[in-house]
């Protein structure tokens, strides 16, 4: 049941902002948006990105889809509605680690440019960095790591991505702030593509603020 808005009183204004915890943290917080098809690599380049960040002194947290169906949001299915209340949840979740200074790595699949957009609403457009994990929908199915390919053909999942659901690539004209093409380029490529794309756009503003120890 929606709560009614005359009983919420909420208090934004007077919990403890956000520089105070980005200068605790010496650090900028943000969301780092991986979306593709499944299998594409979004998740195995999320982990390695992660852990270097880790290592650099960076505190991050990684929103992973399989993750977040297992808990947060285990009563959602893959129907329109309830993917557009997957990502509607998980871009909410972000903001909360973003506003807390930390770099936040989210890995769905989040199919069309609608989501995507949903998502960069409610994240904010100065937060959220989109990146393009692109795959054919051919090379996915040969690698399967998850045999979730094999049994969309098999007819035992409903609504596969690529499938039966449709996934919509950005439009040229709106590109993603960063493509990586895990068809053509190996893992070594592309993470350091994606950790030059994190340097520059996200921790070297916090270095010009000369408020890290990066
Ligand atoms: S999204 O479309 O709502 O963004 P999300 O990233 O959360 O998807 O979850 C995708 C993961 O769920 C896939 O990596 C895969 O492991 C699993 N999955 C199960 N069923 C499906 C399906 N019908 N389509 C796509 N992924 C599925």
């Amino acid at each position: 049941m929606t709560s009614s808005p005359d009983h919420i009183h909420p208090i934004f204004e007077r919990t403890l902002g956000r520089a105070s915890k980005e200068d605790l943290l010496k650090q900028k917080g943000c969301v780092i948006w991986l979306y593709g098809l499944s299998g594409a690599g979004k998740s195995t380049l999320a982990l390695a990105m992660e852990k270097a960040l880790h290592q650099k002194g960076i505190l991050t947290q990684l929103l992973d889809g399989d993750n977040i169906r297992s808990g947060l949001n285990r009563n959602l299915g893959f129907s329109e509605a309830d993917r557009s209340e997957n990502i509607r949840r998980i871009a909410e979740v972000a903001r909360l680690f973003a506003q807390c200074g930390i770099v936040t790595l989210a890995s769905f699949i989040t199919p069309t440019r609608a989501l995507r957009q949903l998502a960069k609403e409610i994240v904010g457009k100065e937060d959220f960095h989109e990146v393009f994990v692109t795959c054919s929908f051919q090379t996915c199915e040969k690698r399967d790591v998850k045999g979730l390919y094999a049994k969309a053909r098999a007819g035992q999942v409903k609504q596969f991505t690529g499938k039966d659901a449709s996934f919509e690539p950005p439009l040229e004209s709106e590109p993603a702030d960063l493509t990586l093409d895990t068809d053509t380029l190996d893992e070594a490529a592309c993470l350091n593509q994606l950790s030059a794309f994190i340097e520059d756009r996200i921790i070297s503003s916090v270095s010009s603020n000369n408020s890290t120890h990066l």
